[in-house]
């Protein structure tokens, strides 16, 4: 029978296998899967792993933060942080256009990361967190056709364009390729990770960029982290965490009027969203209480600088998408 002991025994012993004395390269993301994939390596070849992580400045306030902190301190893993804030806002200077954005970071992703590997390398392979369900949905575009090999053509970076360049074709080693991702929870609680990371909900790849209808700058990004940190605090304050598939803040680029005191305002408006669903392909509102969106509204309102007004967005998908982008 399965278990998560002997499951973790046995990929460290085929990872050594598989790499010898090579060196393995691995982007870290930050969620369960390149988590519990950058703990069973170090765990199998210590130092021939070298974990990285590309702060593209789009997290959630204070995530990038946390995982550094937990690599550090409770795994003892040493971690490569690429500060690349700078170089994706400005990728995005003057982009509205919600396909363009993704382009633009999916582009910069690549580059960053071809740079760093260069830096820090060379690696013989790249560590990818492939699931099950990835394995039999794209079961050939990591093959090479002449020789069989799974090799790296794209980086699951939760970016469409991860097309990788040419001269750099790492071979791949995925110890996670015959798990279902309720297995890889359930290795990833095994192992220590905190069920922050466990039971994350997904996180688009773009992050927070797709998140600020319109132009993406310092200040907007500023504005949505505050607003998203309130919504996420305040849901798991009232223990709904767990019942919702996604629950985010969005900003819009319009402005509208309010009133504060005795001053009038002209601010931004946060949309509220917060889903059921299943799989994501399908979803609906959440029917949270009322008492619940007021306290989100008052302390959005309250403490985040830049917006006066909140509203609760009641679209289920299809015909809405989760994303407002
Ligand atoms: P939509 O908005 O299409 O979202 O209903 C369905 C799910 O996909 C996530 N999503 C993305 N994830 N890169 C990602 O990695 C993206 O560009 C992207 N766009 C949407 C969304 O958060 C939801 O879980």
């Amino acid at each position: 029978t399965w278990t998560t002991a002997t499951f973790v025994e046995e990929s460290i012993r085929e990872i050594r296998g598989v790499v010898g004395d090579k060196r393995v390269l691995l982007a870290l993301s930050g969620g369960v899967d390149s988590s519990t994939l950058a703990f069973l390596l170090y765990r199998a070849i210590g130092e021939q792993l070298t974990c990285m992580f590309i702060d593209q400045g789009f997290m959630r306030k204070g995530e990038p933060e946390r995982l550094l902190k937990l690599f550090k301190e409770q795994f003892h893993i040493p971690v490569e942080y690429v500060n690349a804030r700078d170089r994706f806002l400005a990728q995005l200077n003057g982009i509205a256009d919600p396909e363009e954005k993704r382009r633009r970071i999916g582009h910069e992703f690549i580059s960053v990361f071809e740079e760093e590997s260069k830096r820090l390398g060379p690696f013989d392979y790249l560590a990818q967190g492939t699931l099950y369900p990835d394995v039999i949905e794209s079961a050939d575009t990591n093959v090479d056709p002449k020789t069989g090999e799974r090799v790296a053509v794209k980086i699951k970076s939760h970016h469409n364009v991860g097309g990788l360049p040419k001269d750099l074709r790492f071979k791949l080693v995925e110890p996670l390729r015959k798990l279902f991702k309720d297995e890889v929870r359930k290795v990833g609680r095994s192992i220590g990770l905190p069920e922050e990371i466990v039971r994350r909900h997904p996180f688009p790849g773009p992050g927070l960029a797709i998140r600020i209808i319109g132009e993406v700058t310092a200040e907007r990004l500023n504005i949505l982290r505050d607003a998203d940190l309130v919504v996420r605090q305040e849901i798991n304050r009232h223990e709904v965490y767990h019942d919702l598939w996604q629950a985010f803040a969005v900003l819009l680029p319009v402005r509208s009027v309010g009133v504060m005191g005795d001053k009038r305002t002209y601010a931004y408006p946060i949309v509220l969203r917060l889903i059921t669903s299943e799989d994501g392909m399908t979803a609906d509102w959440a029917r949270v209480p009322y008492d619940l969106l007021e306290i989100i509204s008052n302390r959005i309102v309250n403490e985040v600088k830049g917006v006066n007004r909140v509203v609760y967005d009641i679209t289920s998908k299809p015909p809405g998408t989760i994303e407002w982008e």
